[in-house]
């Protein structure tokens, strides 16, 4: 008998779904938003651009049926509690995401971490292939998924590959240190094209494949020389978002009045301040609050007339780096309040929550001064979503010059957050500059992301992976 099942033109995997799957006491299941930027922009993108979507449900167990959800077909992969350990927690986020972030924290090495690695890029592969039409577009997400190019290739030769790593790529004196380097490398030479966030970051791939590999490249490009003749093409394609969504949603009656409420509520500061941030340590977080305390200590800036909103989404808990970071910001949010807050103004609200993006939108309205000071960021969505929300040309954005956003927008209130005293001079800026000059800022700023925006982003993506196979063309005489 013939197999009916439909297969899909494109075909996206990543780690994770874009919806979580959450079971309550009572085991009721429900499906909610997945944390972080690569959802917030690869849902908007499917939106457009309609397929399948290969990824991980967010619990441990075997993988629920596959579904269809807003026009996207959904496939889920089983991971164990184990594997959970192993490959999520484990290499993805405590052996790779600390080496892809400058070493911030340490990165652990463990040869069982790597096994499961392996094991399940394999099976992102495998149901990569089943989903996958002839000749399809497979397009795979970020540093969980760095070998699944190389296994979707062996099952699946007659598709088209890409790879796009939502996170900086480490230069090689950081990368050389991971003992599966080489099978990393190999693993992404698999696609037919490589995109990532900045110039440097694609560099750092190229220069790692030559120096680690001993492959000949040029330019952008690396050869393979495994007789294929094929050159694998990286460069850097900045990620965006859907600004002309979020702007509609900014400019909506219910949300301004919600911006409005939110400054009353907190007693109608004349500056608020705002960080919104996975509780991650790469987000520079203890740097902001450091910076935020000195200032409220040499009394340049004090609670009633000045506040700050934290809200941090819990991240990883079970990953002892995002546990000690969560203990030491609480405490810090405590002494901060205890020795410098009053009787219903407290110097920082510390929010441990997700928010629907409506109240997200509502808060970036309502924030004169939005703090985003990572240590290393690969793009830092959250900076382009403050812009985007202000279609009143009203405040002002500090921007770490450690995000990609900066290299696109470096008219902002620049800062190196590892500079505690340039730090705070980018905050007093930011609150003394004319309003004036910040609306000029504003503007500018708002303008980039609306001309380079999540579907121009994936146009470009699709274009060049498109353009990519790059062999030599085969003899006409045979
Ligand atoms: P990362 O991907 O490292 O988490 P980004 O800044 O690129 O960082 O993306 C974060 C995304 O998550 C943004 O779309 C932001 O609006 C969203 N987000 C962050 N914190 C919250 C929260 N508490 N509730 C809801 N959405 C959040
Ligand atoms: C970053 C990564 C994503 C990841 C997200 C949330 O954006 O680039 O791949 O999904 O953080 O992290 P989590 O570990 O919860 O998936």
């Amino acid at each position: 008998m013939t197999s009916t099942r439909k297969t899909f033109d494109l075909v996206v995997a990543a780690n994770r779904l874009p919806v979580d799957k959450q079971v309550d006491e009572h085991g009721n299941v429900e499906w909610r938003r997945s944390p972080g930027g690569l959802v917030t922009a690869m849902e908007s993108v499917m939106r457009s651009n309609p397929g399948a979507w290969v990824g991980w449900s967010g619990d441990a167990g075997e993988a629920p049926a596959p579904f269809d959800e807003d026009g996207m077909h959904l496939r889920p992969v089983g991971l164990s509690a184990e594997e959970v350990r192993d490959f999520y927690e484990g290499f993805s986020n405590d052996t790779l995401w600390p080496i892809y972030h400058d070493v911030i924290v340490p990165a652990s090495f463990h040869r069982e971490w790597w096994a499961a690695y392996v094991r399940v890029n394999r099976r992102f592969a495998e149901a990569v292939a089943e989903e996958a039409a002839p000749g399809a577009r497979v397009w795979i997400q970020d540093y969980q998924l760095q070998l699944a190019p190389a296994f979707v290739r062996e099952l699946r030769p007659d598709v088209r590959i890409g790879w796009f790593n939502h996170i900086p790529f480490p230069p090689v004196e950081l990368f050389a240190q991971l003992p599966w380097r080489a099978a990393l490398l190999e693993g992404l030479l698999g696609a037919d094209f490589l995109g990532f966030q900045r110039q440097a970051d694609a560099r750092n791939f190229v220069r790692a494949c030559r120096q680690l590999l001993g492959l000949r490249t040029k330019g952008e490009r690396v050869a393979l020389e495994d007789g294929s003749g094929r050159r694998v093409r990286a460069t850097a394609i900045p990620i965006s978002i859907d600004y002309r969504g979020l702007e509609e949603l900014a400019q909506r009656p219910d949300v301004r009045a919600r911006a409005k409420e939110i400054r009353e509520s907190l007693g109608n500061p004349k500056v608020l301040m705002l960080g919104v941030d996975r509780l991650d340590y790469t987000k520079g977080i203890r740097h902001r609050l450091k910076a935020y305390e000195e200032l409220l200590l040499e009394r340049h800036i004090g609670p009633p007339d000045v506040t700050l909103v934290q809200v941090a989404t819990p991240s990883r808990e079970r990953v002892e780096a995002y546990r000690s970071l969560r203990e030491e910001i609480e405490q810090t949010v405590g002494r901060i309040n205890g020795e410098l807050g009053k009787i219903g103004a407290p110097a920082v609200h510390y929010l441990h929550h997700s928010y629907p993006r409506e109240e997200m939108a509502a808060l970036f309205q309502a924030a004169d001064v939005m703090l985003v000071t990572p240590l290393r960021d690969g793009m830092n969505l959250v900076a382009k979503e403050y812009v985007t929300c202000r279609h009143d040309l009203g405040g002002a954005l500090v921007l770490s010059e450690f995000t990609g956003a900066w290299h696109e927008l470096h008219q902002a209130f620049t800062c190196n957050p590892h500079d505690i005293e340039g730090l705070k001079q980018a905050m007093l800026r930011a609150i003394n500059t004319p309003t004036r000059d910040k609306e000029r800022i504003m503007r500018a700023l708002r303008r980039r992301v609306a001309d380079h925006d999540v579907q121009r982003w994936a146009r470009r993506y699709l274009a060049a992976l498109d353009a990519a196979p790059d062999v030599p063309a085969p003899d006409p005489r045979g």
